[in-house]
């Protein structure tokens, strides 16, 4: 088993989408069912609670769209990123798909590593790819409604017309809201994986030292 190191821009884009994540979904979840009120301000309204929240929302969901695209890039066309791209030939390899379903439904058999991801792995992250992309679209389809300058603004035509053919504004935010399973549901798997691994790592190299 190689030990894989990775590179500052892997730890930074992963890492950074980590708290991206833990952020919109506690403000998205705050949007769609605003769970704490401020008291009322008789003498003026500026509790506006719903919209700094939302705000931070789009903030973080345009940080998380950077990092995204750049991680993107970075998979495609850095050097560091060869040892993920050589992942993508265990797709392929049914004898990598046999070993792995076999290890993890016995916690035991020897697992053949060639690049760094193991095929269920990959095509996990792919999926994975495909949520973040659809929610980061949907981000974008409802955003181009509450602030109408700059990139927002420049998106708003080209936007439009996805979103009447995902059905309207209000299946959009549904889609939205829907795909923030995904991500919930993905992440105490991945944390758990992902500790496991390095676990399973040291019991196994302790039991053969
Ligand atoms: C992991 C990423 C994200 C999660 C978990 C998430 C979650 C949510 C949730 C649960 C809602 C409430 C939907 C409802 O009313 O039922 C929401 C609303 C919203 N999200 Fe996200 N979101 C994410 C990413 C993004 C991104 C990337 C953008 C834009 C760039 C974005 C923009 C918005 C906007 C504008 C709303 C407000 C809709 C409204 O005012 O009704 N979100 N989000």
């Amino acid at each position: 088993m190689h030990h894989y190191e990775p590179s500052l821009s892997f730890w930074v884009t992963h890492w950074a989408r980590f708290i991206c994540m833990v952020v919109l979904v506690v403000t998205g979840f705050y949007i769609a069912q605003p769970f704490i009120m401020p008291d009322a301000d008789l003498s003026a309204p500026v509790n506006f609670l719903q919209a700094k929240l939302r705000f931070w929302h789009i903030a973080f969901g345009m940080l998380l769209f950077s990092a995204t695209l750049i991680k993107t890039y970075l998979f495609f066309f850095s050097k560091s990123s060869s040892i993920e791209r050589m992942s993508f030939s265990n797709v392929w390899s049914l004898k990598q798909w046999v070993s792995r379903i076999w290890f993890y439904l016995s916690l035991n058999g020897k697992l053949k590593d060639y690049g760094l991801y193991n095929p269920l792995q990959f095509v996990t992250y792919l999926g994975i790819y495909i949520a973040l992309y659809g929610i980061i679209f949907t981000g974008l389809i409802l955003a181009v409604h509450l602030y109408h300058n700059g990139m927002l603004g420049f998106l708003y035509p080209l936007l439009r017309p996805f979103e009447a053919l995902l059905g309207g504004i209000s299946n959009v935010r549904w889609i939205h809201h829907l795909l923030t399973w995904v991500f919930l549901i993905f992440l105490p798997i991945h944390i758990y994986m992902a500790s496991f691994k390095h676990l399973y790592k040291k019991s196994y190299t302790k039991a053969h030292a």
